[in-house]
């Protein structure tokens, strides 16, 4: 049900010890200098323009920039105005980065998410703390925690398929948007007036996240403080955002009930001594996992309804593997196990249009990787989108091809060359949780309609800090 069934850890199929970060690298240790203890020194990309280093092609076209890293070498220096950052191009030095305890999570891009979302969050913490947040919230995303989920993800997933009318277009980004965020909050903080807190997380959050991206990339910290109309909408969103959370806090204080979620989790967790955590850590962390866990998966439907209307013969097959598992009755949770056409739908889907497509570290020591030295307090960025699009490791790599993940082809893919979830310490917790929702509602969609586009739907991708399609309008048809 998870990425991993599908992407056993076989070595690559070239035989090659990837993890030495050597592969296909003979022609650039020729080039590649190495410093007085032996260290190669990553190359500087080329493509830096004088002055402004790589910056403008970063910001301009940061996929594009991103996918051709490799070429140059294994692991690329970036100059970004006087910084200078580290890439890495391989499947394998990302996986020996992730696994590694020579880096942490911090650097621009989480200082400047701190900002917003809260410090005491599981998703910018590190080290102890980071360890201890871990254990508390892991219970609630753990295998065998998901099947309690099952009817609400259900539930979910026909609601939407009932909302639509044939042939009435549907707005796919705020469809998306609604549920996820409706199944994050109701499976993990279950409440009684959950249904109407999630629409105000819906639009509070689709604002912040298109606010948020710009304050991160373009950190022009003044200007963002002027009473514009987008800065207040901005304001105002983020403050419901905290307020929303603020009340179901309270709210479940106050009913005295406890039930056996995330919340219920994070109100009785304790501290390293012993005592209950801080009111501020509880908030933090409510909202360090609804942002994430809405955007994530609000993007991937976007993008597994884009794959439905632009394969329709992938939307066909779906459709005939859950009439022959189900019989005609709607499709259930216990049934997603036994869909692996589907299941390959979504994976396909999260390789060529990964939520997360950069994710970004710190070296908190000098330290090598693959056998180049990174210094202390070097940035460092990979990219999921690059390394999934590779056509080292993926034979026609562009072409959407879910049946790459039956188990006979799926030995050909390298290892560490599908991590959407990531790995490591900071793996994203929730990945049987997400492949379960995902399969389940792409098997309810394609059940009941084939997509057509509607005139004016522009599915182009675009770049925040997620990737989903630019305003994907489509038109469902009942079969
Ligand atoms: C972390 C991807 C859904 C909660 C991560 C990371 C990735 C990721 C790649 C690791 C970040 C890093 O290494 O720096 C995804 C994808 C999703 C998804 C592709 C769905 C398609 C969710 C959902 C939730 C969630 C549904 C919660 C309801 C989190 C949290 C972290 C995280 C709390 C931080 C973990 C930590 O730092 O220890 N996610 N995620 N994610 N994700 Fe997800």
């Amino acid at each position: 049900m998870t990425v991993e069934s599908v992407t056993p850890d076989a070595p690559d199929a070239s035989g090659t010890t990837e993890a030495s970060g050597t592969t296909e690298a003979s022609d650039e240790a020729a080039r590649v200098r190495t410093d007085a203890t032996g260290l190669r020194v990553a190359p500087v990309a080329g493509g830096g323009i004088p002055g402004l280093g790589h910056g403008l092609k970063l910001v301009r076209d940061p996929l594009t920039f991103m996918s051709q890293l490799r070429d140059h070498g294994d692991i690329v220096r970036l100059k970004l105005g006087p910084k200078t950052v580290y890439a890495v191009t391989t499947p394998a030095l990302t996986g020996a980065l992730a696994l590694s305890p020579d880096y942490i999570i911090s650097g621009p891009l989480w200082e400047s998410l701190e900002g917003l979302l809260g410090k005491e969050g599981v998703a910018t913490a590190n080290g102890p703390l980071h360890r201890r947040q871990r254990r508390t919230i892991q219970p609630a995303f753990k295998l065998d925690a998901i099947p309690a989920y099952g009817p609400i993800i259900e539930e979910e997933a026909h609601a939407l398929t009932e909302r639509w009318a044939s042939g009435e277009p549907v707005d796919c980004t705020s469809e998306s948007f609604r549920i996820a965020v409706r199944v994050a909050a109701r499976c993990l903080l279950r409440g009684q007036y959950m249904d109407e807190r999630a629409e105000r997380l819906c639009v509070a959050l689709a604002t912040v996240f298109r606010g948020m991206y710009r304050r991160m990339v373009v950190p022009l910290g003044p200007l963002y403080k002027l009473p514009l109309p987008a800065n207040r909408e901005f304001n105002r969103a983020l403050a419901d955002l905290h307020r929303v959370v603020d009340e179901i806090v309270s709210e479940r204080r106050a009913s005295g009930q406890k039930p056996d979620d995330l919340l219920t989790a994070l109100l009785e967790a304790k501290d390293d001594n012993g005592d209950p955590i801080g009111e501020q850590e509880i908030h933090d962390q409510v909202v360090a996992i609804l942002t994430p866990g809405s955007e994530t998966i609000a993007s991937t439907i976007m993008w597994l309804l884009q794959a439905l209307a632009k394969h329709p013969e992938h939307g066909d097959r779906v459709r005939d593997e859950v009439l022959a598992v189900t019989g005609g009755r709607p499709v259930a949770f216990e049934d997603i196990h036994k869909l692996t056409h589907t299941n390959n739908v979504v994976v396909e889907v999260m390789r060529l249009r990964p939520a997360v497509w950069i994710l970004t570290r710190r070296a908190v020591t000098d330290t090598e990787l693959g056998g180049y030295r990174i210094p202390a307090g070097a940035d460092i960025i990979y990219s999921p989108y690059a390394i999934q699009r590779d056509p080292k490791s993926y034979a026609r790599n562009l072409e959407f091809d879910p049946d790459r993940w039956l188990p006979e082809r799926v030995k050909d893919v390298p290892k560490f060359a599908m991590r959407p979830f990531s790995v490591g310490n900071r793996k994203c917790p929730s990945d049987h949780f997400s492949m379960a929702q995902l399969s389940l509602i792409t098997a309810a969609l394609a059940t009941k309609y084939r997509f057509e586009y509607v005139p004016g739907s522009d599915d182009a991708t675009h770049v925040g800090i997620t990737l989903r399609p630019n305003r994907l309008m489509l038109r469902p048809v009942v079969r």
